[in-house]
């Protein structure tokens, strides 16, 4: 390792439980932004029976001021306990006994937005993973779950609203302008989910039934002026409460659940028990401020953090190593969430096609930013064995590759064992803080209930192995037979040099060339390797002999995506054509489209800029061919003709890359699709432009306005001045955020530089923090194929807007993520501008939120992916970054981890 402050590095395999419990925990806040009073009272026991009155009680806290601590009511002096930088030890405590300690804290300085913060005058907190230390000394880990009872004590002038978890059970004036509410939560938590959130505020709310008949509170609160933005979000909580009942039969637990919005906040949102905090990038959705896939992240982002009361709260973590037990869980159950929400009241066909769309954003998400990592230097399973700083493991992996371990489990047991499986976890561990393991473990119980030949043994080195895995496919179809071999390798991961092979579930089909439908599947001899469509793929190298087989067919291989793998598979041009036509699967599909565009793109890359080859020839025609069919739906449709993401595209190349001629080698592709097909674009354009007509959020006019749009990107990339006018034509007409991103977003990535309508938008929404935040997301992302702007110029001038700060997250990342993460033409510049101005940023937003720093941090972690000459700025650029002085633990585990 590099010199600077050795870090520390936290392990799996050094998990010991604690040595109290604490059975309740009384909080009384006196709240003050700038001195904020914190006075606990803990009821702790020993767990152990043996010689317990000597186990020191071990409390966390950081950044505290301490003012006293009372034992059984007496006044401890310091030769009873240890404070250090990081927490509190009592050094004999007894066997059990009440603990009373008065700290302040100063939420208006906390810039890390971890603890207690104040954000626009009102206050908030964050406490997962490790945020409660910064409130007060807890044995702050998810295993202590306690019993909370809150009292917030505030002016009533300036801090009207005060919300805690669970139920209000009183409410004060004190006098001298104070008042006071008391907050019970009558369920067990760990510190990680409390909350408290108090200032001036407005709330929508309605009351529903729960299934036992009893009255429910739903509450979406929000500051003053916002209300008109929070009607989409009640309609998920209520919509998102109902689908667990139906699907999972879990029902609303609490009397009143709330909703909460901030603009300063580090992530997407946070479950707090019946205190849900949301950044109000997924809380606020109107027409005319949000787009399409906004108001699709609020209903998942909505539903995601209510589900995890069940898979998260009611059952929880033993540690953080265990992070995605319930992320990767509740990812899964979002994911579900959103796609029967997409396929609500359509027939079945149309319903399968929703469902498919919606697995193919979910996919693309997985391989534009999980494949990367888990090919990075950040690299881990989904069940990490050791961390620095674990706030750098609320990753893509923990969360999207984990939910693709829960489906793959779906997928083996199907959907009744599966919530067997859930009805047998819930009942072993209700009330607990567990592991991975008992997931697996209940799912294997539903397993073998049925299939006691079966286990899941193999299946968990998904949790445990890093990679991801590469699954070599080919066959021979001879005399009725199809021979198919699988073979799979997955790469050298940090610390992981060689893996055992994974339990893979490959869904197929044969696909008859003659009529396009499937074949019967039948495997000849042992046929328990197959259940249902469902192959079990589980050693390096494998061969399946199907039988019944005598027309000539042409395999479908992980349909739906079957596992979260890279398939090479040994299809030629004219088989992935076909697949692209007549595949019954959605998905394959959709994918076998990508396959081609994929290699078409990187032909051109190789032969810098040639259009020639079989592979252009190939996409060319698959296009023609989508454009054609008349059965496809628009959402499939969009879809299937856009380009795989920039990012993908440098993934899936087996050597260095040049990003910024990979870019141009994708635009010459969309430039040559789009000049072939401009009449039929046109046409898709026309027929769906539709400016008079009311703007209505739902799936169908979602994917309309979609396929619109795409249609629209390819009208102007191989247009001039006409098609230019065309999106101003939209711009001016818009009566919805959809539309008016869309033509905003060519007239500036393809237009010439600062057109009016960037001018007007930014007038028209500058009170919208996220509207704004749009505005400077737009700019950041103009790519070096328009050469009428200047970016990296235009990034270091939008630095210097008065609109522009460092300190809130979305604003740092609609400029700085958007520039270093979504626009690699520009980022990696060959001057190496674009990593010295990431490097300044990263450097400056270290000392202000050290969590959002790391994230931006990630910009370069695959940089020895690159060509030599680019390498060699980046690692200048790194090296810089890791040499700086009070670099966080946070930065420095990224920067030190790509280092390395
Ligand atoms: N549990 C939250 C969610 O996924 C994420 C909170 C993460 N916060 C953090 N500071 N790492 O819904
Ligand atoms: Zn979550």
């Amino acid at each position: 390792m590099r010199d600077a402050q050795a870090p520390i590095t936290f392990f799996r395999k050094d998990y010991k439980a604690p040595n109290h419990r604490i059975s309740r925990t009384d909080l009384t806040f006196t709240l003050n932004p700038s001195r904020t009073k914190v006075a606990s009272r803990l009821q702790f026991q020993s767990w152990s029976e043996s010689n317990p009155d000597n186990l020191p009680l071990e409390l966390d806290g950081e950044d505290l001021e301490l003012e006293q601590v009372l034992l059984n009511g007496e006044k401890l002096d310091a030769t009873h306990y240890t404070q250090t930088a990081t927490g509190l030890t009592i050094h004999k405590p007894g066997r059990e006994g009440v603990l009373e300690i008065t700290v302040y804290i100063q939420p208006d300085q906390n810039t890390r937005l971890e603890g207690l913060y104040v954000s626009n005058g009102n206050f908030f907190t964050q406490c997962e993973a490790q945020g409660f230390r910064r409130i007060t000394y807890f044995p702050d880990r998810p295993d202590v779950l306690s019993q909370f009872m809150v009292t917030l004590i505030a002016h009533e002038a300036t801090h009207p609203v005060s919300l805690s978890n669970g139920n209000l059970v009183e409410e004060k004036k004190l006098g001298e302008g104070l008042h006071m509410t008391r907050w019970e939560d009558p369920f067990l938590k760990p510190a990680y989910l409390f909350a408290l959130v108090a200032g001036q505020f407005v709330c929508q709310e309605e009351t529903v039934q729960k299934g036992n008949g009893q009255p429910a509170l739903l509450q979406v609160w929000v500051e003053p002026g916002n209300l008109d933005k929070t009607d989409f979000a009640m309609q998920s909580l209520k919509k998102s409460i109902d689908w667990d009942r139906t699907r999972f039969n879990l029902d609303l637990d609490l009397d009143r659940f709330m909703i909460v919005a901030t603009a300063d906040f580090n992530m997407g949102a946070m479950e707090n028990k019946g205190l849900n905090i949301f950044n109000t990038k997924f809380v606020f959705a109107n027409p005319e401020l949000a787009t399409d896939v906004d108001f699709e992240n609020v209903e998942s982002v909505v539903g995601h953090e209510y589900f995890h009361n069940w898979t998260g709260n009611r059952v929880t973590c033993r540690d953080w190593f265990q992070l995605s037990l319930k992320e990767g869980l509740t990812v899964f159950r979002d994911q579900e969430f959103s796609a029967d929400m997409m396929a609500e009241g359509l027939d079945v066909a149309q319903a399968d096609s929703a469902r498919a769309v919606k697995r193919i954003e979910d996919v693309k998400v997985l391989r534009a930013a999980q494949f990367p990592e888990d090919a990075g230097p950040m690299a881990h399973p989904i069940r990490p064995d050791s961390y620095q700083e674990i706030n750098n493991f609320y990753t893509v992996t923990v969360y999207e590759k984990g939910a693709e371990v829960i489906r793959m489990q779906h997928t083996l047991l199907g959907e009744t064992l599966f919530q067997r499986g859930m009805q047998i976890y819930f009942d072993r561990h209700d009330g607990q803080a567990v592991t991975c393991e008992d997931f697996v473990g209940a799912m294997e119980t539903a397993l073998q209930e049925e299939h006691p030949e079966l286990d899941l043994k193999q299946f968990r080195h998904w949790y445990s192995q890093a990679g991801t895995p590469e699954v070599l496919a080919s066959w021979k179809q001879a005399n009725g037979e199809l021979e198919l071999t699988l073979k799979q390798n997955c790469r050298p991961t940090p610390g992981q040099a060689s893996k055992p092979a994974f339990h893979i579930p490959v869904k197929l089909g044969f696909v008859d060339v003659a009529t396009g439908r499937d074949m019967p599947l039948a495997l000849k001899g042992d046929s328990s390797a197959l259940h249902g469509d469902v192959l079990d793929f589980t050693q390096a190298s494998q061969s399946f002999v199907f039988t019944g087989l005598d027309k000539p067919v042409v395999p479908s291989l992980l349909r739906g995506f079957s596992a979260p793998v890279v398939l090479q598979s040994a299809h030629n041009t004219d088989d992935l054509i076909f697949l692209a036509g007549h595949d019954n699967d959605p998905f394959n599909r959709w994918d076998a489209c990508q396959k081609i565009y994929g290699k078409a793109i990187l032909d051109i890359y190789l032969q810098r800029g040639q259009t020639d080859g079989a592979n252009t020839q190939a996409a060319v025609q698959i296009v023609g061919n989508l454009l054609k069919d008349t059965q496809l739906s628009d959402g499939f449709l969009a879809l299937a003709l856009q380009l795989p993401g920039e990012g993908t595209l440098l993934e899936s190349f087996d050597g260095l890359v040049d990003p910024v001629a990979m870019h141009f080698a994708r635009t010459t592709l969309r430039d040559l699709l789009a000049c072939t097909y401009a009449a039929d674009f046109k046409g898709i354009y026309e027929a769906r432009h539709t400016p008079g007509q009311p703007y209505e959020y739902n799936a169908v006019a979602a994917s309309q306005r979609a396929l619109k749009n795409v249609a629209l990107a390819y009208l102007v990339a191989a247009g001039g001045d006409d098609e230019l006018n065309v999106a101003k034509a939209q711009y001016a007409a818009a009566n919805n955020m959809t539309d008016r991103m869309a033509a905003l977003s060519n007239l500036v990535h393809n237009g010439p530089a600062n057109p009016p309508e960037l001018a007007e938008f930014f007038e028209r929404f500058s009170k919208e923090a996220l509207a704004v935040d749009k505005w400077f997301m737009l700019q950041a992302t103009v790519p070096a194929s328009n050469e009428s702007v200047d970016t990296l110029g235009m990034v270091s001038e939008l630095l210097k807007h008065p609109s522009f700060t460092l300190k809130n997250p979305n604003r740092a990342r609609s400029l700085l993520a958007a520039f270093a993460m979504q626009n690699p033409s520009v980022f990696h510049s060959h001057s190496g501008e674009g990593y010295a101005l990431w490097a300044d940023l990263v450097i400056e937003l270290n000392t202000i939120n050290p969590q959002v720093a790391a994230r931006m941090a990630r910009g370069l972690d695959r940089w020895t992916k690159l060509v030599p000459a680019l390498q060699e700025s980046a690692r200048k650029q790194l090296e810089r970054i890791f040499n700086t002085e009070k670099l966080s633990p946070d930065v420095r585990e990224v920067i030190g981890k790509a280092l390395d």
